[in-house]
């Protein structure tokens, strides 16, 4: 199974993809995630595309798809992918079907996160994540069982992307807006396109993935 997962900033993409991984066993491809490993490890691409995210625009197309291309060459043909952040242009929409094409794969659904914009400023700064595991949290909304304690791993180290200031976060936006949003249509023309209501509750949203990808 192959699964896009859209949706403006904060709109809990990250979130659902790793339950995803966790129920399904499926793969996590997180351009995001990708080009953040890229600048800390201080490879070409991450010194091209800090400062880039810093600001919160896109990062090349070309970039972005070779990252991806890359990932599912390195996962069995049996694993389902969960496409997180990608693609978020008309260019980059053209090279996942390429992509996918090239393998033998082919897209299932296109999920929608429908939420309001007002409400992700609030999610985008009460974000952090266990700096061992990488696992998600809120300040407010998702806090770990044990204060100071990453539920998944046992670590005690959290961290913070530096994007996520208020800022930075309404260009993001202004970027999703313009650039991402109007993929849909064509992904509605050819079916694909289911919509969540991303503004319910983290166990709520899943459920309602859960019923698009295994009904
Ligand atoms: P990326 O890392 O993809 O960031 P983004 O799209 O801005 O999305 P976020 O990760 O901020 O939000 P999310 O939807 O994953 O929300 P989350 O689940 O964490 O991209 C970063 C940058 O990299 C871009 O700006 C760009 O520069 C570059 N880039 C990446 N991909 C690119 C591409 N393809 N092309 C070009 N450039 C690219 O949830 C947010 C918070 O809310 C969490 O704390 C969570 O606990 C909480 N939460 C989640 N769901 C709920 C809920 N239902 N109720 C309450 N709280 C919730
Ligand atoms: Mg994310
Ligand atoms: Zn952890």
């Amino acid at each position: 199974m192959n699964i896009i997962l859209l949706g403006p900033p904060g709109a809990g993409k990250g979130t659902q993809a790793q339950r995803l991984v966790d129920r399904h066993g499926m793969r996590q491809l997180s351009t995001g995630d990708m080009l953040r490993g890229a600048i800390k490890a201080g490879t070409p691409v991450g010194l091209e595309a800090k400062a880039v995210m810093e600001r919160g625009e896109l990062v090349s197309d070309a970039i972005v798809s070779a990252l991806i291309g890359d990932e599912l060459d390195a996962m069995g043909p049996d694993t389902g992918a969960i496409f997180d952040g990608y693609p978020r242009t008309a260019a980059q929409a053209d090279s996942l079907d390429e992509l996918l094409a090239a393998r033998g794969r082919k897209l299932d659904h296109v999920i929608e996160l429908e939420v309001d914009e007002d409400a992700l400023v609030e999610r985008i700064v009460g974000r952090f994540t266990c700096a061992t595991c990488g696992k998600g949290y809120h300040d407010r909304f998702d806090p770990p069982k044990v204060e100071g304690t990453c539920d998944k791993c046992g670590g005690h180290e959290f961290k913070r992307r530096p994007d996520d200031n208020e800022e930075t976060v309404r260009t993001r936006m202004a970027e999703y807006r313009a650039k991402t949003a109007p993929i849909l249509p064509g992904y509605e023309a050819r079916g694909l396109v289911a919509r969540v209501d991303g503004m319910a509750d983290i166990e709520a949203v899943s459920a309602a993935i859960e019923a698009i990808v295994a009904p």
